[in-house]
């Protein structure tokens, strides 16, 4: 794949700089926004970028979808009930739009890439001014112009493979954690997969670039940067500069990210040449989310997750073995077509093998266009319902041992917040991805402390300060 074929042009970006510019000088031009965002890290993260490209068309950020004159959706489809809950939310606001005819309603995102939504949009969601597919991201300012001078519905979602828009706006360059995408797409084509199809092909940016995004995040005053992608593990495999992960993730460490996380990755691609580059660096979090999908070789076939139960046990060996205290994770998906009693005891005894911290847990949902789709031998609703309620229970106990086990230790923790539930104390994240709850305050915030974990609670722990913590420390001391 040729590398021009894919980087928007520095023209085309200065040509959405002017757009953003014109926008602004419209008069009657929306002045705040609010955006709804359904979906994984990658749209959260997608959201931050469409918060960044109005702020830079002068308006400002709503405290209520109520008070916003512009409202925009960035949908998920990844499920049916993620799409179900944005298209039901949708519906809401034709009577917010009959109120104020001058409220600005945008959808964009995962659901409207979708090749039947154009459709959808125009006949069910008239109100709705703009759509836009994920690879429009980076011309929402022309499409928002273009909306605002025809005072027509906009519709643009294009079919391509998807590009990389470097130089985007992002509105969150003064947080404490901070994302930076590396890649984007996915090439797996997992069989109930619906992400290929509205991400699009696997594309990483050059190393430099994530460089130099990682750089303006420190001077920000980030602490913690979340490398994001669909399958980072197989970064830089679309490139022809010998760009890798591992090495990614050296480079990284060296510059003094104080912390460094990544989500998510593939079994199939993880090499001990990365869990080398994990286990010799400064700065990695000991925490791997690893999704294994199904214990269930037959299962894991008809996935098309090119690992068997095996190899993925190995792998785990491997992690703990390079990493002892090293956190797992990952998403377990049942009821996929065919599956049997004996596949899901199979899932459920891989899960007390490998004994995760936590597990995102999912009846399998039929996502159209792809080849679970087709498949036959559903398993009825009713067996999933049960299969899943036995897997959150066995999970649910491991994670409580898990915490239980973690009573005495001492933590290294970035303190985020103020406490939800205490506002004597202060909330931050441990190496493990863990919340962890200790009398602090405010002036805590940003910075790491050193705790001792005094209590496990459900899905967090509670701890004593034991002395504040350099940034440059190792995360494994
Ligand atoms: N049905 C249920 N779960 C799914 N996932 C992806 N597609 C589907 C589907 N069609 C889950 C996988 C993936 C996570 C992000 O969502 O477990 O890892
Ligand atoms: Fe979907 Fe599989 Fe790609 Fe993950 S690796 S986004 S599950 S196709």
């Amino acid at each position: 794949m040729s590398r021009k074929t894919i980087q928007v042009t520095e023209q085309e970006m200065a040509e959405q700089r002017e757009a953003a510019r014109r926008v602004r000088e419209i008069e009657d031009r929306p002045k705040s926004y609010f955006i709804v965002t359904y979906g994984c890290q990658m749209n959260a993260h997608d959201s931050e970028i469409l918060a960044g490209m109005m702020d830079e068309m002068g308006m400002t950020p709503a405290a209520a979808r109520e008070e916003a004159e512009l409202i925009l959706f960035n949908t998920c489809c990844i499920r049916d009930n993620a799409e179900r809950k944005a298209l039901g939310n949708m519906t809401w606001l034709k009577e917010l739009k009959r109120q104020n005819p001058r409220l600005v309603l945008c959808a964009c995102g995962c659901m409207i890439q979708q090749p039947r939504m154009a459709k959808v949009i125009l006949r069910q969601y008239p109100f709705f001014d703009i759509a836009f597919g994920t690879h429009n991201l980076h011309k929402f300012p022309s499409i928002l112009e273009r909306a605002l001078e025809t005072r027509r519905q906009v519709i643009s979602i294009e079919e391509t493979d998807g590009c990389i828009a470097e130089g985007l706006p992002c509105s969150s360059e003064s947080k404490i954690t901070s994302y930076l995408s590396i890649m984007y797409g996915c090439n797996n084509f997992c069989s109930y997969c619906i992400v290929p199809y509205v991400r699009g092909r696997e594309r990483s940016r050059s190393e430099d670039d994530i460089l130099r995004e990682a750089e303006r995040l420190l001077e920000g005053g980030t602490q913690e940067i979340m490398l994001l992608g669909q399958n980072v593990n197989s970064y830089g495999n679309d490139r022809d500069d010998g760009a890798t992960f591992p090495g990614l993730i050296r480079r990284l460490d060296a510059l003094g990210v104080p912390r460094l996380r990544f989500m998510t990755s593939h079994p199939k691609d993880l090499s001990e040449e990365l869990i080398e580059a994990m286990a010799s660096s400064k700065h990695c979090a000991h925490h791997f989310h690893l999704p294994v999908q199904s214990g269930s070789d037959a299962i894991l076939k008809a996935m098309n997750r090119i690992y068997d139960r095996e190899t993925y046990l190995r792998r785990v060996e491997s992690l703990r073995k390079a990493m002892p205290h090293i956190a797992l994770t990952t998403d377990i998906i049942v009821g996929f077509p065919g599956e049997t009693d004996a596949d899901f005891e199979d899932t459920l005894s891989l899960v007390e093998r490998v004994r995760y911290d936590s597990a995102y847990t999912f009846v399998y949902s039929p996502r159209e266009g792809t080849r679970a789709a087709a498949m036959p031998n559903p398993v009825p609703q009713e067996v999933s319902s049960e299969r899943i309620a036995r897997l959150i229970e066995t999970q649910e106990r491991i994670s409580a041992e898990v915490l239980a086990g973690l009573v005495g230790s001492e933590q290294r923790v970035l303190v985020e917040e103020v406490s939800k539930r205490d506002a004597r104390q202060v909330a931050g994240k441990c190496t493990r991805n863990i919340t962890i709850n200790f009398d602090g305050d405010e002036s805590l915030i940003g910075s790491f402390a050193r705790v001792r974990v005094t209590a496990a609670g459900h899905n967090t722990l509670k701890a004593e300060l034991v002395s504040a913590e350099d940034k440059e420390a190792p995360e494994w001391p």
